[in-house]
């Protein structure tokens, strides 16, 4: 098993693991021994928000653990993400110190944007109370989440700044490859949301996915999750199960040839698997 998961430099100097444990749609109760089993497999990066109503699980986990404060929590990388309800000045700085006090952390690695949601945009009153929370030291680096070219342009038309993350939905039939110029371009680190489709992508291309993963004897999920780390895309994979979640974090022992890489580019189509930000909410 090779899963020594290197880190990715961003455009503020921090480091984040390339590899985190996703953990939407996991109830509050249910993903404390989640992110205990990843933990102990090894992972070093939590993938978290407000939305998924579990900080205060994630929390558990992570001080039960003894990593949440003291000298292991520099080894850790937790990330969380303000909900679309709570966008605004005031509002922002109020939902972080409950999210904080959920997670029962003195600060967390990454606080994101969770949608941009264009049609009731408060993206500079937000930015602005993120800046303040990057300034007190609480939140070390400032990172967005679906958000198209023309959000990224109107939010440093609007601050003066770019994220450090845009972390999007991008998996091998929804590949998003304008948005991933655009930020490759200003120098934003691109990280994939439901980097699997949620597993409809383990079956795509008429079994091209499962043959690629048999000529390697690694599964379907490790063919696709090694082409987002070939690509240097960050990735959040969620599993329940220990045993995917050790196959997800085991991806530094083999590499797809040329053909093989090129073969699950070609794949890109518009399958999404998720919503479409010119128009959701979260809330
Ligand atoms: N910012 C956003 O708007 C946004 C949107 C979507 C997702 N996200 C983040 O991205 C994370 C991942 O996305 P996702 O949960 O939507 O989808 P995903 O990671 O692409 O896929 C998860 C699904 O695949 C299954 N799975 C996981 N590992 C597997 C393996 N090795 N073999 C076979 N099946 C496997 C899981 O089932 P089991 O759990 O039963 O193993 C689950 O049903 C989320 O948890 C969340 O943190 C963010």
């Amino acid at each position: 098993m090779q899963t020594d998961v290197p880190d990715i430099e961003l455009n503020d100097g921090n480091r984040i693991p390339q590899v985190g444990l996703g953990v939407l749609r996991i109830d509050d109760d249910g993903v404390t021994p989640v992110v205990e089993s990843a933990i102990g497999l090894g992972y070093r990066h939590i993938d978290g928000a407000a939305g998924y109503d579990n900080e205060a699980g994630v929390g558990r986990a992570l001080a039960n653990l003894g990593v949440n404060r003291g000298e292991r929590r520099a080894g850790f990388w937790i990330t969380t993400k303000l909900k679309d309800s709570e966008q605004g000045y005031d509002s922002c700085l109020k939902a972080f110190d409950r999210q904080l006090g959920l997670l029962q952390l003195d600060y967390v690695d990454m606080y994101m944007i969770h949608w941009p949601t264009p049609f009731d945009w408060r993206t500079p009153e937000t930015w602005r109370a993120f800046r303040r929370l990057h300034d007190e030291g609480r939140v070390r680096t400032l990172g967005v989440c679906n958000f198209m070219p023309s959000d990224l342009e109107r939010l440093h038309d609007e601050t003066g700044d770019y994220p450090a993350v845009n972390q999007i939905e991008l998996h091998p039939t929804w590949q998003q490859r304008d948005v991933v110029d655009f930020c490759r371009e200003h120098g934003i680190a691109v990280e994939a949301d439901s980097p699997m489709a949620r597993g409809a992508d383990l079956a795509a291309g008429d079994g091209l996915i499962g043959r690629i993963a048999e000529a390697h004897g690694v599964s379907p999920a490790q063919a696709v999750l090694r082409w987002h780390i070939e690509n240097g895309t960050i990735i959040i994979p969620k599993s329940v199960h220990p045993d995917r979640q050790r196959e997800n974090l085991d991806l530094f022992g083999f590499a797809l040839t040329p053909d093989e890489h090129a073969a699950i580019d070609a794949l890109d189509g518009p399958v999404r698997a998720g919503h479409d930000p010119a128009t959701f909410s979260y809330a």
